[in-house]
């Protein structure tokens, strides 16, 4: 449990899932640092390059009745300091993450237990109106594009726009969004390596179209999937191009026939399980991943794609949490490598537990990753055998067969 100092008091905040030998914070200098300026503080005192107006700290829009869309809060800190220091806001948090929401709502239901927080994803209709419209910057920047398109119409002029992110995550592309799609953009100093955007709403005729979703046609030579067209949501993993290692996977994919249950675990935009509901059109295909977009983006390229009659479930969730135990025939897995949500490993190790315990005895995971991760060991640790379909001088193919 973390003791964070909110602007109007002392939260206990949780990370999910809570796993405290982690010791990893579920808040940042991005998170307090947005909250300080929403509360009034002035902040470090301006300079040339980074010109922070009057008006941005004497305005306090933190009034009663105040519409407050906070999007991309990671765990909740923002939303939960608001919702329990600041009596009466009408607040929406708006999120692509499972696991984010899911922290968030632990995180209310410890710190402001009365409050009334609409908990909606990045896949639901966007709010009608905002006041006031904090945005922690997410790492994706077409995740980031796609948001401020679906969320710029419910601003106002007089609206309060504030985006925080730590400096590493703020370059000039997300400025530059800002300023396309909000309004004109400014930046405060850095304070505790965290930086806050502040954009006026403009006027909404010179906004360009949205982009998203990408829909790209895969290459020749990959088996059942050859040639076929993917639709990826933004901020999906590998939008506009076939992964490498998922590349792997396709071309090796291993040849079944039969009903039997296979899971697409952190399906992303949903090519593995497409291809494997094209190669045995009697099974039956659980597309899951943690982030709304990507479970969307499964269930388009499904739809596009999947023989006729072909069967398939779309979950959103954490790794594996959900299935009953033995109940799947196969896992195919390519897992996240880098992830704001966790460390490399944590995410992939409760994949491979999750899998391990959703197999039945003679059921198999295929996972493809990059050779230098080392997911080989790991596997042969949790499974007794661990063999390799199929290798590149960057990626391996694993198989692991359930005992
Ligand atoms: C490397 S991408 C693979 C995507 C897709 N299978 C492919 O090969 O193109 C890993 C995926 O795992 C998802 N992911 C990360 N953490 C997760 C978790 N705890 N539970 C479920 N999915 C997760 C990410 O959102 C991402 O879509």
């Amino acid at each position: 449990m973390d003791r964070f100092t909110s602007p109007w008091g002392e939260l206990d905040l949780t990370r999910f899932p809570d796993e405290p030998r982690e010791q990893l914070r579920a808040f940042d200098a991005a998170d307090a640092y947005a909250l300080r300026h929403l509360a009034g503080d002035p902040g470090p005192a301006p300079t040339a390059g980074h010109p922070v107006a009057a008006e941005d700290t004497a305005r306090r829009p933190l009034v009663p009745g105040a519409r407050v869309v906070v999007l991309g809060d990671r765990w909740g800190a923002v939303t939960t300091a608001l919702a329990a220091g600041v009596p009466g806001l009408d607040l929406t948090l708006v999120t692509d993450s499972y696991l984010a929401g899911r922290a968030a709502e632990a995180n209310l239901r410890r710190n402001a237990p009365q409050s009334r927080v609409a908990l909606t994803t990045t896949r639901d209709t966007p709010p009608a109106g905002a006041d006031v419209l904090v945005v922690r910057v997410p790492k994706s920047l077409a995740l980031l594009e796609d948001q401020l398109h679906r969320l710029a119409p419910a601003l106002h002029a007089g609206s309060t726009v504030v985006g925080a992110g730590m400096t590493t995550e703020v370059h000039t592309s997300t400025l530059r969004l800002f300023e396309q799609l909000v309004g004109p953009t400014r930046t405060t100093l850095a304070v505790r390596k965290a930086r806050l955007i502040l954009s006026t709403p403009g006027p909404a005729a010179h906004r360009p179209a949205n982009p998203w979703p990408l829909r790209y046609a895969l290459p020749d030579g990959i088996g059942p999937m050859s040639g076929r067209t993917v639709t990826s949501h933004a901020g999906v993993f590998c939008a506009d191009r076939l992964d490498l290692g998922t590349r792997l996977m396709l071309e090796h994919l291993p040849r079944r026939s039969g009903p039997e249950t296979v899971v697409d675990l952190g399906c992303g935009n949903g090519v593995l399980g497409t291809a494997a509901a094209l190669a045995n059109p009697a099974c039956e295909v659980l597309f899951t991943d943690e982030s709304h977009q990507a479970v969307a983006s499964a269930e388009d390229t499904f739809r596009a794609n999947a023989p006729a009659g072909a069967k398939a479930r779309f979950t959103v969730g954490d790794a594996l949490a959900d299935v009953p135990p033995g109940s799947v025939d196969l896992v195919l897995n390519n897992p996240p490598f880098h992830s704001h949500q966790a460390t490399t490993d944590r995410a992939a190790r409760r994949m491979f537990t999750g899998a391990r315990a959703a197999l039945r005895p003679g059921g198999e995971l295929w996972v493809v990753a990059n050779r230098h991760l080392g997911h080989h060991t790991r596997l042969r640790r949790l499974f007794g055998t661990c063999e390799v379909a199929a290798a590149t001088p960057k990626f391996v193919l694993l198989r692991a067969v359930r005992r």
